[in-house]
Formats: structure tokens, C-alpha cells, sequence
């Protein structure tokens, strides 16, 4: 009995291959983003029931040999690991979205591990060569690939997670680097012997695959994993964010062609050429090298990121109520508004379009000013801003509005912190060279946020103690709500 013919399934991969396509062209905008979304569910779904259908009919015609066992175990895997994935998708909220993300990249890079692990030692299973013959040597060089770029997605990313989730005591999931001397000598030393090893496997002839070097090769992948990650500091962990991404995306493509899977090629391709495109374009925003992200730690040290912190306490700050706030502002004539994670944290979106509405209608030009990396996940503001349908013609990108700080009355910083720190001019701050929206040439600054603890990067901010700068301390939402009781 054929449930399925080869022709449908190719044709079908086909299908949900071009859904995927389409879901990253409607994700390209917010007013297209839902859209987008259907198309990569419905994509997704014809995947899976195509490959279930496609495992039935291996299963029928090999009925004999597997006792029938394949595919139960898949839809045992794809009902828990559903379940699973649903369960915490539903429950997550949008600020602990990189976390989530993060953990799901590692599970591409160890899937990727698995499955070449189990392709060399059952190539026969996987079609890749017959009983008693030798793995064909493109199918070495596309194990050996898929197999290091997963083990480093793998463990890059459960680092990455531990450092996202901020929660941890374990030193190397703290936000601060960890660098140590001849690191990159280090990094570049393993690299090499890793591909070393790699080749080695790739040229061994014989029937019996090369497992020593392959499974060595393997553990310096997961080791350079760690490495590559640790040092990377604070503001720049959503470049790492992506740069996983991009080589989960890799991971799986090359087991894609491993597994002779065009849609597993196609889809992984999507990820990986997106994840490296959204990493440059992040890397860019950040002015960053992208290979130094690569080769990790220019966080610069956590000695210094814990001593411009650690001077904070000192420092006279002046600060104001949420009623001063709004007088300040119901009298200007241009207010810009920096929104960051802490406005995230605490929902205030809805209270805030609310505020902004009473202002313009008082006259006040209001605009809101967005960050690259404000929040925790890329376009975290614009997707925020969207929830409380704040009109798109108010929201400008750091490049379009940094030139009209200076001749702004009033800037409103909520909830934001690394984004406006000005210590990006120095060039000894861990965060040098980073572009900040500049909120501190603004004729009067209002800062809200619920104490002055520093962000993500753990540094102390300038701009809270500039002479024209007035902390309105609280929970974003409870003093956005005191501002609108306050503008009449
Ligand atoms: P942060 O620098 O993290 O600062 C957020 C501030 O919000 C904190 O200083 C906190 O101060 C305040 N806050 C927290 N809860 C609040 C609440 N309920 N009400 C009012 N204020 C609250 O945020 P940012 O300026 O948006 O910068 C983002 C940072 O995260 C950058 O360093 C970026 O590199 C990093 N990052 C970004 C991403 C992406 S892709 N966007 C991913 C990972 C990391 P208090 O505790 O005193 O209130």
C-alpha cells in the first residue's frame, strides 16, 4: 500500500518551501506581520504532514524488516515535543522571548548532532550507502560540516540562553564577559585542530568511518560553542542572538542535504542566509565588526562595567513626580519619546498612546524614537508600539530622528537605559562605539524608570545626573497613568 508518491512529496516540500519564503516577505513589515505568520504555520503544517505521510510509506514498504516501530516513535516525538513547545510558547512573556528562542536554537544544533551521529553509524538506514559499503565522500564532507555547526549552535546557545535568562548564579550565564588572556589564540588553536580532524574523517577511506576523529572533532565543536559565547558582554548579546540564528539555520541545511531533504535544505538556507542578513544588519546598527561578534569579547571587562557601576550610589540625582512630568511637557512644543525594556516590563503601551493622544491634542508635536536594541528582541519597541496601534507616522528609527534631539524641548525616556547612555562616546566604556539615540542634547530630559539600577549592560548612566535631567522614579505604568490623570 503507498500512502504517498514521491512526486507529491517533492512537490509538496515544495509548497510549504515557497509558504516559507512568503511568511519572511510578510514578517518584513508590521502592517504584513500577521500574515506572514499564517503563511509560516501553514507552510510548517504541510511539512509535517508530508514527512509523516512520507515516513507511513517508508514503513509500509519496509514493514518487514523495522517491526512497524518508525512511525510511532515520531508522532510520540512530534505529540511531546509539540506539547511542549506550544505549552511554553503560550506561557512566555514577550521580555523572555530571546531566552526562548535561544533554548530552541540549541535544540536545532543538538537535532543536527543527532541525526549525523546516527547518519555515520547507519548510513544504510538513511539511504546515504548500502549494506557493507563506505559513506560516499560529499556525504562525509556534509556530516562533517552539519555535525561542528550544530555542536557550536548547541552549546553557544544554551550559553546564550543562561546569560539572557539573567537568573543563574553559574559565572559563565552572567551577562558580565568572561575573558581571559590568549582567548583567541585559544579559540583559533581548537578551530584548527576541529577542521583538522574534520578533514581526517572526510579523506579516511575504508567501510568502518573514521569515529575518532569524527567524535573528537565533535567535542571541540561544543567546547569552541562555550568559548565563543562567554565572552561576549551585555549590549551585544542580541547579535549573538541572531549569529545563533543564522547557524541553526546552516546546521540544519546541512543535514538537509545529508538526509537528501530539499525542504530541510531550502528552510535551513531561509534561517541561515536571514539569521547572517539580520546579524550584519544588527552588527551595522551596533557598529560592530561582525567578525569581532565571531570571535567574541568586545563587551570589553566586567572590572570595568562593575566600576563606572559601582559609583553610582555617590551621585545626587535630581528627581520629580509624575505630575511635574506632565507640566513640563503639556508646556512644550516638541516632546520625543525613547521607549525601552523597562516600558515592556511593565505593559505600559496602552497608557502610553493614551498620554501621547492628550498631548497632541494640546498641540504638542509628539514622536516616538526607536532604538535598534531597545527591549530584549529585535523590533521588541515596533512590535510593542503596534500592540497599542500607536499610528506607524509617530514612530521614527534612531537614524531618522537622532538629528532632531537638539532641538527638541523634551525628550521622555521610559523604561530605557543602555540605549541613552551616553559612556558609547567613550572609548574605554565596554559599550564604545555602540550608536545610542542622543536624548542627552535634548533642551530638558525626563527619565522614568524604579530606581537607578542599571540595564542589561550593567553599566551607570551619565544621563540620569546631567543638570537638565529629572527621574520621575516608579513603575512605567503607574506613573504614564499619573501623567494622562495629569495633562488636563
Ligand atoms: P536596559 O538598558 O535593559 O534598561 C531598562 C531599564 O528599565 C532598567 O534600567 C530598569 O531600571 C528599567 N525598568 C525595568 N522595569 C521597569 C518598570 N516596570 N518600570 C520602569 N522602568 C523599568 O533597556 P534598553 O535601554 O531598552 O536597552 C536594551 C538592552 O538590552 C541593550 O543593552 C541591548 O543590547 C540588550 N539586549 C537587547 C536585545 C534586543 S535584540 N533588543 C536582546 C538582548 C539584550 P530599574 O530597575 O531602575 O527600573
Amino acid at each position: 500500500m503507498s500512502f504517498i508518491s514521491w512526486n507529491l512529496v517533492t512537490l509538496l516540500y515544495l509548497v510549504a518551501s515557497v509558504c516559507f519564503i512568503q511568511a519572511l516577505k510578510g514578517l518584513s513589515s508590521p502592517a504584513s506581520a500577521r500574515q506572514g505568520n499564517a503563511f509560516g504555520m501553514v507552510g510548517m503544517a504541510i511539512a509535517v504532514v508530508t514527512t509523516l505521510a512520507l515516513i507511513l510509506k517508508l514503513q509500509a514498504e519496509a514493514q518487514a524488516s523495522t517491526g512497524g516501530m518508525g512511525f510511532g516513535l515520531v508522532a510520540l516525538g512530534v505529540l511531546v515535543g509539540g506539547g511542549i513547545g506550544a505549552t511554553l510558547a503560550k506561557k512566555v512573556e514577550m521580555t523572555k522571548m530571546p531566552e526562548l528562542v535561544a533554548a530552541m536554537h540549541s535544540l536545532i544544533g543538538l537535532a543536527a548532532v543527532c541525526i549525523a551521529v546516527a547518519a555515520v553509524s547507519e548510513p544504510q538506514a538513511f539511504g546515504i550507502a548500502g549494506i557493507g559499503e563506505a559513506l560516499p565522500m560529499g556525504n562525509r564532507i556534509e556530516l562533517f560540516i552539519g555535525t561542528f555547526v550544530g555542536a557550536i549552535t548547541f552549546s553557544g546557545s544554551v550559553i546564550a540562553f543562561g546569560k539572557l535568562a539573567g537568573k543563574y548564579k553559574f559565572r559563565l550565564f552572567q551577562g558580565a564577559p568572561v575573558v581571559f588572556s590568549g582567548q583567541h589564540m585559544l579559540n583559533l588553536v581548537l578551530a584548527t585542530v576541529m577542521v583538522g580532524l574534520g578533514l581526517v574523517f572526510v579523506f579516511a577511506g575504508g567501510t568502518e568511518p573514521a569515529w575518532t576523529p569524527f567524535l573528537i572533532m565533535t567535542a571541540i565543536a561544543f567546547v569552541l560553542g562555550v568559548l565563543i559565547i562567554i565572552p561576549i558582554g551585555g549590549a551585544d548579546m542580541p547579535v549573538v542572538v541572531s549569529m545563533l540564528n543564522s547557524y541553526s539555520g546552516w546546521a540544519a541545511a546541512g543535514i538537509g542535504f545529508s538526509l537528501n531533504n530539499s525542504m530541510l535544505i531550502i528552510a535551513g538556507s531561509l534561517v541561515g542566509s536571514s539569521g547572517a542578513i539580520l546579524s550584519y544588519i544588527m552588527c551595522k546598527a551596533m557598529n560592530r565588526s561582525f567578525f569581532n561578534v565571531i570571535l567574541g569579547g568586545f563587551g570589553g571587562d566586567a572590572a570595568a562595567a562593575t566600576a563606572s557601576g559601582g559609583a553610582q550610589a555617590a551621585r545626587p540625582v535630581k528627581s520629580g513626580s509624575a505630575d511635574d512630568a506632565s507640566f513640563i511637557m503639556a508646556n512644550a512644543e516638541s516632546v520625543i519619546i525613547v521607549p525601552g525594556y523597562g516600558l515592556a516590563v511593565a505593559r505600559a503601551q496602552h497608557s502610553l498612546k493614551e498620554l501621547v493622544e492628550k498631548l497632541t491634542h494640546k498641540g504638542v508635536n509628539v514622536r516616538y524614537a526607536i532604538h535598534p536594541v531597545a527591549g530584549r528582541m529585535p523590533g521588541h519597541m515596533n512590535v510593542l508600539l503596534a500592540e497599542a496601534e500607536v499610528p506607524y507616522d509617530q514612530v521614527f528609527e534612531m537614524e531618522d530622528i537622532n538629528g532632531e534631539f537638539g532641538q527638541t524641548d523634551v525628550v521622555l525616556v521610559l523604561g530605557a537605559n543602555d540605549v541613552v547612555n551616553p559612556a558609547a562616546k567613550d572609548p574605554k566604556s565596554p559599550i564604545a562605539g555602540m550608536p545610542i539615540l542622543e536624548a542627552y542634547k535634548a533642551k530638558s530630559i525626563i527619565v522614568n524608570k524604579r530606581s537607578m539600577a542599571s540595564g542589561y549592560a550593567g553599566l551607570d548612566n551619565d544621563l540620569f545626573y546631567q543638570a537638565n535631567t529629572m527621574m520621575v522614579f516608579g513603575d512605567a505604568k503607574k506613573v504614564i497613568e499619573d501623567m494622562v490623570k495629569a495633562v488636563d
